[in-house]
């Protein structure tokens, strides 16, 4: 188990914003959130930013895989699979 420190207000302000940028696989990505409307379905959550990290370190060999993303939200997981 983790216990990951969180600022609550510094986490919403990140939610709030119109785009997240994250750089995985030497690409930037960029991901359009859109909390007012849509909420937690359109905002990009911690835990795909740190498995995108875990994927990029190798975590788990993607190559030749097929792979579906369950309750992708904005799909940054599943971008990030596809460049590794
Ligand atoms: C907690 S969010 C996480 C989103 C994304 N995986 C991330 O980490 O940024 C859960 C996502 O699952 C989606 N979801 C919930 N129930 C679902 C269902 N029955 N079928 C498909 N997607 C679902 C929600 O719309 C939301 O986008």
């Amino acid at each position: 188990m983790a216990l990951v420190p969180y600022e609550e207000g510094r986490a919403l302000q990140d939610l709030r914003r119109p785009t997240a940028t994250y750089r995985f696989a030497g690409r930037n990505v960029r991901i359009q959130q859109d909390w007012e409307r849509h909420g937690v379905a359109a905002v990009v959550w911690d835990a795909a930013v740190v498995l995108s990290a875990y994927l990029e370190m190798g975590g788990i060999d993607l190559r030749d895989r097929s792979v579906i993303e369950l309750g992708a939200g904005t799909g940054l997981l599943g971008i990030v699979a596809t460049l590794l």
